[in-house]
């Protein structure tokens, strides 16, 4: 693959060439993060779906692999799915290790006339740690006569495994049980809650510890997520999710709450690695299937799609508007690339702090404001944060910022760039913005990551994440930090810092 492209993102993973959707089978052993994902290699669009395989020490560093799962014959296509280390050999695949790999996901039947046919669930094996697999020969594991029925998700809960997979246009996320991976039975259906879109797909099951305000794990709860499409609330598609308690085989929820893991239109379908302790690690696809197939990576570059940072999360229960939040971290690219800041302003004042990155080779930067001493009891006027970015050769901007006071909000508008000529780039969703659950809140930060056609940003601590393509016809090459209308007694600092391209 050809990385150097000026739309090329630099510190995520992005395919080779072709055509990318899901991350698949994710799981991480040894030290190791396997990300495997839906892969058109021969097309810019999806359509003969592949496994493509990459491996990561640290999450931005990736090393693409061999294609792991090829589809069987012309009539068979291998769809999204999950993976699992088999420590105790439960399949019997693994008579002399402990490390064995079985994925678990769709296969997409076409009849001979094109139309579509049966999705059955399949297993293959790996004895080599997940390079290599071979398709078990007592497929499918879950027979179905419906073209609608995608995407397993197992875990290991207990004593057995328990896999959640969707009947996607009943709007049913069925829970099956299984002792080997090879004998499934039915549990269970978690139906019509949230969001329905025109279908569920990619559902993922994870437990997750609650943390309170200093870090302390007080609880421990499942968060079930559920990818919809076409439907969302901004267009196209989107990823929600529900907090609940899970026996093995049930999940119950804990309110009636429909919450979104993001509140930008790019990213779906993210998915929880197997095998990470702690808190649970996803990425997601950074892509929305109202335009995936027309971004000017394509034509411009010959790939398109990239996946979300791994983002690391927990819950809290602290903020009072809605309750129950899932909050995204991301492993601080700073420290993982021990880079100094290109400029850091403590006390910036009402004022701004501009930083020209023309001469970053990767185009790449990470952000961090923080802002304290705000009037909680302000109701008027606009105390502001702004962070834009500019292509000094073509002054096209990505805008981005935070207003306090009243409904506070953090938004994101790529509107003026103009890169993407696109009826969905141009009209009012364009805009991304979030209100605050706590818009009280005297003191607020932003952690970003700005990567050529990607921009990620994490506001109050990871409670809001959002993450946004942009397509300007210029590299962006300025970023300026304003702060106005700050009471007295408010402190406002920056600092940014100069990402290395994981991919040189
Ligand atoms: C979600 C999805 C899945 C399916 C895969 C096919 O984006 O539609 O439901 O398994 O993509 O590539």
């Amino acid at each position: 693959g050809n990385y150097t492209g000026p739309l090329r993102p630099q510190v995520h993973y992005s395919p080779p060439t072709g055509f990318m959707n899901d991350p698949n089978g994710m799981f991480y052993h040894n030290g190791v993060f396997h990300l495997y994902y839906q892969y058109n290699p021969t097309g810019l669009g999806p359509g003969n779906q592949h496994w493509g395989h990459a491996t990561s020490k640290d999450g931005y560093t990736w090393e693409n692999q061999a294609i792991a799962l090829f589809p069987p014959n012309q009539r068979v296509f291998v769809y999204s799915g999950s993976a699992v280390v088999d420590v105790n050999n439960t399949s019997g695949f693994f008579p002399d290790q402990d490390n064995g790999v079985v994925v678990v996901f769709t296969f997409a039947n076409y009849n001979e006339d094109g139309s579509t046919g049966p999705q059955t669930q399949a297993i293959a094996y790996s004895h080599d740690e997940g390079y290599t697999f071979q398709y078990y020969d007592g497929n499918p594991v879950i027979n179905s006569t419906s073209s609608q029925f995608r995407d397993p998700k197992v875990i290991r809960y207990g004593d057995h495994w328990a896999m959640v997979v969707a009947y996607s246009q009943e709007f049913v996320v069925a829970i099956y049980t299984s002792p080997d991976l090879k004998e499934w039975t039915w549990a269970s259906n978690f139906t019509n809650h949230g969001l329905l879109g025109a279908q569920y797909e990619c559902p993922n099951i994870v437990k997750m510890p609650v943390r309170d305000r200093n870090g302390a794990v007080v609880d421990e709860k499942y968060v079930l997520t559920i990818s919809l499409q076409p439907g969302a609330p901004l267009g196209g598609s989107v990823t929600e999710y529900f907090i609940g308690d899970f026996n093995g085989t049930h999940f119950t929820t804990v309110d009636a709450a429909t919450r979104l893991t993001d509140f930008a239109k790019d990213n779906y379908a993210a998915q929880f690695f197997y095998g990470v302790e702690g808190n649970p690690i996803n990425m997601g696809w950074a892509s929305n299937w109202q335009y995936t197939g027309l971004v000017p990576t394509g034509n411009n570059e010959g790939w398109r799609s990239a996946m979300t940072l791994p983002r690391v999360n927990y819950l809290t229960k602290s903020a009072p508007r809605i309750g129950w939040t899932m909050v995204d971290e991301i492993y601080d690219p700073k420290s993982i690339m021990s880079v100094s800041p290109l400029k850091a302003v403590t006390d910036m004042g009402n004022g701004n702090v501009t930083v020209d990155y023309s001469d970053v080779e990767s185009h790449a930067l990470y952000i961090e404001a923080n802002v304290t001493g705000l009037d909680v009891t302000k109701t008027s006027g606009l105390t502001t944060l702004n962070l834009t970015f500019t292509s000094a050769a073509s002054g096209e901007s990505l805008r981005s910022g935070f207003y306090f006071g009243g409904d506070s909000t953090f938004f994101v508008d790529r509107g003026q760039l103009r890169g993407f000529d696109n009826v969905y780039f141009t009209d009012k969703f364009s805009i991304a913005d979030v209100y605050y659950d706590n818009p009280k809140a005297a003191s607020w930060s932003i952690k970003a990551v700005i990567d050529r056609s990607m921009y990620e940003v994490f506001v109050g601590g990871g409670r809001h994440a959002g993450t946004v393509l942009l397509y300007p016809t210029q590299p962006l090459t300025v970023v300026d930090v304003a702060a106005r209308d700050m009471p007295a007694g408010a402190q406002v600092s920056v600092a940014v810092w100069a990402l290395n391209s994981t991919w040189a």
